[in-house]
């Protein structure tokens, strides 16, 4: 009888030692910035209302139109994986009254994200997203600060091959006096009916068109940039002049399109060099319209979603290690019975303390246990036999130096 073999389903990333440390390290550093401003976690479903990423992210776009994974449940309800993450944070938003309270409302959130996109190096129908989200200020500010907070993970990472791109997609005023030339020029253009009906939806989508004829005649349509109203234009100087100041450089792009339909006003992409043709390794901007549009109040917000996978993959481009934050702090091998016990109590209690300890299993001769030890990484081992035991005091081997030293068990935390 043959036994049938499972594997993953197509196109998900998946992370196992020993690449997982890197994984780790990544998504702490992209974290880590979030929780040092203030951001504070926001833990949601991965499965939401159908109708919430299409009101929130947009008909036209490809996320919803051809990527969603929509199924419906067991009560004929039409639920969708979550394919990003700012509808379902405005959602929760808005349902448990955040927004009634301390202005703005400062989140973050990190998880799994769901594509139905063809996979390929860099892109996957399972991916890691870390965001925030700064919800109710409408003060350029806080587009700076946002934007500081992707740097500072990206340089916590240690990458230095990425820029961040910029512009400004405008408040209502400006993307209506817009689309009014941009719709009058797509008109002179021999679209198909696919393309013309989500010109209809959004114009600014044929901007993100990858077919080389529909570049070629875009490369000549009218620029948002060019029709920023007084008070989006002067929003976006001083989010460029924060920048400046924080020594943050950026280069204006006013091609620029995102994938969602929700951005208005400040809009930025950071871009890595290392990854080929999914080189988005984090994006994001203002969505002044989304709250009002999912059933909330009229209130600003801005946040990004930087990919952990392609963050990841970056920093392997460039050659990252890992810190070794993750590495054990002390190996302990036990030989015999008794001291299996004695092992386990030691580590227990440095484990309490905040230590990282390892202890060897399966009664393995002591050569090969000093291997595993060795392999593991840890900065110290211990034997522990029945002299030790009575002693109470056990040889403390630096692994690095190879070192040894006499410590009482008692006082190992202390050497440690
Ligand atoms: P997004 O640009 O669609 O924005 O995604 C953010 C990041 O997620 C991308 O820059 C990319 O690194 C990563 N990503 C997207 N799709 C894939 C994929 N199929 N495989 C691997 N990585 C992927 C958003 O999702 C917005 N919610 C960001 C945001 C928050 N804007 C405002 N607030």
């Amino acid at each position: 009888m043959s036994v049938q073999k499972f594997q993953a389903p197509k196109g998900v990333s998946e992370y196992f030692p020993p690449r997982s440390k890197l994984f780790e390290f990544v998504r702490e550093c992209l974290i880590s910035p979030a929780r040092l401003a203030g951001y504070q976690l926001m833990e949601l479903p991965v499965f939401e209302d159908t109708e919430l990423f299409k009101r929130g992210v947009g008909e036209s776009t490809d996320v919803v139109s051809k990527e969603m994974y929509t199924f419906t449940d067991r009560g004929d309800r039409s639920i969708t994986l979550r394919p990003e993450g700012t509808a379902g944070a405005m959602r929760a938003v808005i349902e448990h009254g955040l927004d009634r309270g301390q202005l703005p409302v400062k989140i973050w959130y990190s998880g799994a994200y769901f594509r139905a996109e063809r996979p390929q190096a860099g892109r996957y129908r399972q991916f890691y997203q870390v965001g925030i989200e700064a919800i109710g200020l409408d003060d350029p500010a806080i587009d700076a600060e946002v934007i500081a907070i992707a740097d500072a993970g990206f340089k916590a990472i240690g990458l230095k091959k990425y820029r961040l791109e910029l512009t400004s997609l405008g408040d209502s005023q400006s993307r209506a006096a817009h689309r009014i030339d941009l719709l009058k020029f797509i008109s002179t253009l021999n679209l198909d009916e696919a393309t013309a009906a989500r010109a209809q939806i959004n114009p600014l989508r044929l901007f993100d068109d990858k077919r080389e004829e529909m570049k070629k005649a875009m490369s000549k349509a009218p620029l948002l940039m060019d029709y920023l109203s007084d008070e989006s234009r002067s929003h976006f100087e001083s989010v460029k002049g924060y920048l400046d100041a924080l020594g943050i450089s950026y280069q204006l792009n006013p091609h620029m399109v995102r994938g969602l339909d929700y951005y208005t006003g400040t809009t930025f992409e950071f871009i890595h060099d290392g990854l080929g043709a999914q080189s988005g390794i984090g994006g994001g901007g203002r969505y002044d319209g989304l709250m009002q549009e999912l059933g909330g109040q009229s209130l600003s917000g801005i946040g990004f979603g930087l990919g952990v996978d392609r963050a990841l993959l970056a920093a392997e481009a460039e050659g990252v290690v890992a810190e070794d934050r993750f590495v054990s702090d002390l190996f302990v091998i036990p030989l015999g019975d008794v001291a299996m016990v004695e092992s386990l109590k030691i580590a227990t209690t440095l484990r309490l303390a905040g230590k990282r300890v390892e202890v060897a299993f399966g009664a393995r001769a002591l050569k090969s246990s000093m291997k595993a030890a060795d392999k593991s990484g840890a900065r110290y081992v211990i034997v522990l036999g029945d002299e030790e035991m009575s002693s109470q005091s056990v040889e403390l081997k630096n692994m690095n130096s190879g070192v040894s030293a006499s410590v009482r068990i008692d006082s190992l935390i202390n050497a440690l």
